[in-house]
């Protein structure tokens, strides 16, 4: 949607009364054009000709509730990155998350809330400063104000959600996993083209998820499975402040790193460690999407004032995107050392005990980019932190001693993205 132009909403109620009071909210909140229907079957004829930018739907409607709508959309590639919030008349648990499951970008109780509604489209439909205000690069309030909202700015894409499940489940199977990346084609071919990339090395082609978990085995196809979902669903645009292969780049090989830092010191599983180093960066994918001007400047300010950017970050807006991606893991109930790892991989010292994790994240990004895989917005990077070697039992004067025994090799790493 261009900043410019009217928010399409649509609008499916069969409550004249609801129609009317929400209509006027929104009108209220920013220019809109507003389409109503009444049923699940109309929304869906509509759907063919018009893409809204919005759908708010009441749950029950009709004959139909709207877990029909939700699933129609979501298997739909057209259709299935458009926020849908649904209405509920009274609070209900089972319903809220009934609908959250079928990925409702959120549940509103009725009436609605003019405020609520307002943080929520400028959550997913930021309007531009330009548009608003003065030559102010910063307005905290906003900033603070979105950051409420985290789960609207980085929800967690539902393929990811099931795979995390999984992760937890110890009965979970290859066959468990297969079936459910089977269900996205499109995701289906992008863990096949990692399993092929000259990274894995195999001479013969691996042409499907089956095969691909035979012979790279389940742990690392659920990880690739992660990646692709990540990149998938939070895809940088043309005038990102971030290169996408580049900052993928970087947080997959801290993630390979991380993952061999947790066998050799035995601190956390491997698995949960592959995810930690993956998302470390993660709220530099929140900056660069939802407050892209900002994040500009601060890149900039960063390196033009040769400092590491999330100092420069937390001086300008009271946060960084290691505090941020930590919203973002908590909003996606990660478990607590992944949080804790993602907030201060860049202030361990903020922990004084049992913050092992935290050692490993911080020691995996300052390796990758002490070896130049990928790269993340950051032209100066942090220096490793003494008391994270401290407490992992390393003296910095054997750091590359220790960065041969976990031998891996950055050009082979360099290749997974290829
Ligand atoms: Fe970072
Ligand atoms: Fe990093």
């Amino acid at each position: 949607m261009n900043h410019s132009e009217r928010l399409k909403v649509l609008l499916i109620t069969g409550s004249t009364v609801f129609k009317s009071e929400t209509c006027l909210m929104l009108q209220r909140i920013r220019p809109c054009e507003i389409e109503h229907k009444d049923s699940v079957h109309k929304s869906l004829r509509y759907f063919i000709q018009y893409k809204p930018d919005l759908v708010i739907a009441d749950w029950q409607l009709e004959s139909h509730t709207a877990s029909d709508l939700l699933q129609a959309m979501r298997t739909n590639d057209d259709w299935k990155r458009i926020p849908v919030l649904i209405t509920l008349d009274e609070s209900d648990r089972d319903l809220t998350e009934q609908a959250l499951t079928l990925g409702a970008a959120q549940v509103l109780l009725k009436p609605l809330n003019q405020n609520a509604l307002s943080r929520i489209l400028a959550g997913f439909f930021p309007v531009s400063r330009r548009q608003v205000k003065g030559n102010t690069p910063f307005d905290y309030r906003e900033i603070k104000a979105k950051l409420e909202q985290i789960h609207l700015l980085a929800p967690l894409p539902s393929l990811a959600a099931k795979i995390m499940d999984l992760l937890k489940d110890p009965n979970s199977s290859a066959r468990d996993l297969a079936g459910e990346i089977k269900k996205d084609q499109s995701i289906t071919a992008r863990i096949l083209k990692i399993a092929n990339s000259a990274y894995y090395g195999f001479h013969r082609e691996i042409g499907n998820v089956d095969r691909a978990i035979v012979v790279l085995g389940f742990d690392e196809i659920m990880n690739i499975a992660q990646v692709v979902c990540l990149m998938e669903a939070f895809d940088t645009e043309d005038d990102s402040a971030l290169n996408r292969k580049e900052f993928w780049g970087h947080s997959l090989g801290t993630a390979h790193i991380a993952r061999a830092l947790s066998k050799r010191l035995n601190d956390l599983s491997p698995r949960d460690a592959f995810v930690m180093g993956l998302l470390h960066d993660f709220g530099k994918v929140v900056l660069n999407q939802h407050f892209r001007e900002e994040f500009h400047y601060m890149i900039k300010t960063a390196e033009d004032q040769q400092r590491p950017l999330h100092e420069v970050c937390r001086e300008l807006t009271g946060t960084d995107h290691a505090e941020i991606g930590g919203m973002v893991a908590e909003s996606w109930k990660l478990p607590l050392p992944l949080v804790r790892a993602i907030r201060y991989h860049h202030r361990p010292e903020s922990v004084d005990k049992d913050g092992r994790e935290i050692d490993v994240a911080h020691l995996a990004n300052f390796f990758c980019h002490r070896y130049k895989i990928g790269e993340s917005g950051n032209s100066v990077a942090d220096e490793p932190n003494y008391l994270s070697l401290l407490r992992l039992g390393i003296k910095e004067d054997q750091l590359d001693e220790f960065w041969q025994s976990l031998k891996m090799d950055p050009m082979h790493l360099r290749d997974i993205l290829e």
